[in-house]
């Protein structure tokens, strides 16, 4: 597929996309989300896709939300339309098996904010700028905000933030735990990347295996959750990842993993 409003590379096993608008902030026009949809399939489909990490071209922003000139023409149905194709593309971002990381380089707001929000984790930059500012437009975050962000930061807060329309600092969104990070400008890609490059070693049915209880187990109670973990643990167990990564801890080696399964 071309992409045309997005960047996408590799590096090893690293896919990077970057979101590519940067006159108009990154924003999030129906064009992009399509090609952003694409891209999350192509990643789904290689295997040898390990990480990904999201960011914005440009150093202002890395997305300032849904394109304001598209939403404004939008009558009720053809709203609905958007918001489901918005939430759709973040579900196949929150769904995808791998881990997905993202680089704050700037303003997130609106759908660049609900776009932070279903990556597994962020850093951002000194000078990013998070919030869901749509009440000030006259209109709610569409993109799946007003549930994740108050499911990750509490309800109080979130509806602070999606009450006033005002932004935070990254310096605030680290306090509130919607980034785990806050880096100069400038060293902020490298350290996602050696973040990245960390997962990146580890055993890949693991590394699914992880996220995918996390991910369903957040969303269930806690007995359902532990069961999911103990299965998927016995899973681990029997792949050819728990064989090497214990005899290597016990032959004081560093392991190297090929995520086989016993036969
Ligand atoms: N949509 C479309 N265009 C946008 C945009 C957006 N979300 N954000 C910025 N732009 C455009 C501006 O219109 C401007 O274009 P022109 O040069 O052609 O006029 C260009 O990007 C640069 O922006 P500014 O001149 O405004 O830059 P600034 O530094 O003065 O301000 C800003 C930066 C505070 C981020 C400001 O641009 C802003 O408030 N942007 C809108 C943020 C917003 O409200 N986002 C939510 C969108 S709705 C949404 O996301 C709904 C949802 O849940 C899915």
């Amino acid at each position: 597929m071309k992409y045309e409003h997005l960047i996408f590379s590799m590096e090893d096993n690293i896919a990077l996309i970057t979101f590519n608008r940067p006159k108009k902030l990154n924003a999030l026009n129906s064009e992009l989300l399509d090609e952003f949809t694409g891209a999350l399939d192509q990643i789904k489909r290689d295997e040898n896709i390990r990480v990904l990490i999201l960011t914005g071209a440009g150093d202002k922003a890395f997305v300032a939300g849904a394109d304001i000139k598209e939403i404004s023409a939008c009558n009720t149905l053809s709203a609905r339309l958007f918001a489901e194709k918005g939430q759709h593309v973040i579900g196949k971002l929150q769904g995808l098996s791998i881990p997905a990381i993202a680089a704050v380089n700037g303003y997130a707001l609106g759908g660049g904010c609900e776009i932070v929000l279903a990556c597994d984790f962020a850093y951002a930059s000194e000078t990013a700028m998070l919030g869901l500012p749509e009440i000030t437009l006259g209109i709610i975050p569409g993109f799946g905000g007003t549930q994740r962000l108050a499911r990750l930061i509490g309800t109080a807060r979130a509806k602070e933030m999606i009450f006033t329309g005002n932004m935070i600092s990254a310096g605030k969104a680290l306090e509130y735990g919607i980034i785990n990070k806050v880096l100069a400008p400038e060293l902020l890609l490298d350290e996602v990347k050696k973040t990245a490059k960390i997962i990146e070693s580890m055993g890949k049915v693991s590394l699914r295996a992880a996220k995918e209880v996390i991910n369903i187990g957040m969303n269930a109670d806690l007995d359902t959750g532990l069961a999911l973990e103990a299965g998927a643990f016995a899973i681990c167990m029997a792949g050819e990842d728990a064989r090497e990564g214990t005899s290597a801890f016990l032959e004081k080696r560093k392991p190297v993993f090929k995520g086989g399964f016993r036969g």
